[in-house]
């Protein structure tokens, strides 16, 4: 608790381009969770490096992405925004909770197993520890919620095991976090195979509207999108691809999916993917404006990555602090 409120941690990578999925599905819902808990909101670089990077790239994406979070509507005076780079306790609890966690849980780690299959020329230490990293970051709010996709579950899952074993030992040093399950989080599928989710790694672009594709792209894209040969307008398992197509409907309009079946009943799918293609470029292009305007306002972001940060080591410290004295390590002289 901060304030009487409730801790939220969340974090996102700024690898790759990031699609409608990462914004229906997380960022959109970060907005309106600031009104409610004490929030923080990491740009997870550190986890970035688990897979190589060109550095140049890397800093300009990590600016982008703080810079997307505060275009979304999250006001980084309530929220904090920062960079995990930025607060060196989350190096240092993550190595502390490295002498915690075994050997065997983290060889269990699917998204571990996915990607040094996916990067076999680069299977690091870093890689394989990355969920420990991860519970650092939640750790060190004392977060009771943390909002995160399924392909996460199981991270924040090994985060509470640790937790509570570090607990066992030392007593209550750390929150327990839980999960946030929001109202229908949006999962936003792949728009050339609705069976799979919307990816920022896709390699087929057709695959993802991405966050700065303009309204032509966007509109092409739903236009390829791959449906089925039922020829209705309905919700439902058999037809992923216009499910799909309505979730994402539904998601930017506030719809239901019944509201949007009746509404597009007896027309045909070429007037679905159009609506659909509009309403996101509809909802896209104020966002993209927004993120042109703040990125030329260099001084007002750079207040925000300095202020942010030092609330952010602020709370982290205080909790390294209390794990260093509890496993016995010298206490600073003041
Ligand atoms: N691993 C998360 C992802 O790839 C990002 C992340 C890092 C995160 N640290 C976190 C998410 C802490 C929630 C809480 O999506």
């Amino acid at each position: 608790m901060i304030d009487g409120k409730k801790v939220l941690f969340s974090g996102m990578q700024s690898t790759g381009n990031l699609t409608l999925g990462n914004y229906l599905g997380a960022l959109k819902n970060w907005v309106a969770l600031a009104d409610e808990y004490e929030c923080f909101y990491c740009v997870v670089d550190e986890h970035s490096i688990t897979v190589r990077q060109d550095p140049a790239v890397l800093r300009k994406r990590a600016r982008a992405l703080l810079i997307l979070y505060i275009a979304a509507g999250i006001d980084p005076d309530k929220a904090c925004l920062y960079y995990q780079s930025h607060v060196s306790a989350h190096a240092e609890l993550a190595w502390i909770l490295n002498c915690f966690t075994y050997m065997g849980e983290m060889n269990r780690m699917t998204q571990f197993k996915d990607k040094s299959a996916k990067h076999a020329d680069n299977i690091n230490v870093g890689l394989f520890a990355y969920p420990v990293l991860m519970a650092a970051d939640i750790l060190l709010y004392q977060a009771d919620l943390v909002p995160v996709g399924s392909d996460q579950l199981q991270h924040l899952e090994i985060c509470r095991d640790i937790a509570q074993r570090f607990n066992n030992i030392y007593g209550d040093v750390f929150t327990i976090p839980e999960a946030y399950i929001g109202k229908a989080g949006a999962r936003i599928m792949s728009l050339q195979n609705p069976e799979k989710k919307m990816s920022k790694s896709d390699e087929n672009p057709n695959a993802s509207i991405y966050l700065m594709d303009d309204r032509d792209t966007i509109i092409r894209k739903f236009r390829r999108a791959v449906t089925d040969s039922e020829g209705q307008i309905a919700y439902r398992d058999e037809q992923p691809g216009i499910r799909n197509l309505l979730d994402i409907y539904c998601a930017c309009t506030g719809k239901t999916p019944d509201d949007a079946v009746a509404e597009f009943s007896g027309r045909g799918y070429g007037d679905l993917k159009s609506a659909v293609g509009e309403i996101v470029a509809d909802t896209l292009d104020p966002l993209q404006k927004r993120c042109a305007e703040l990125t030329k306002d260099k001084g007002y972001i750079d207040s925000v990555i300095k202020n942010n940060a030092e609330k952010a080591s602020f709370y982290a410290t205080k909790t390294l602090r209390k794990v260093q004295h509890k496993i016995g390590f010298p206490d600073r002289i003041r």
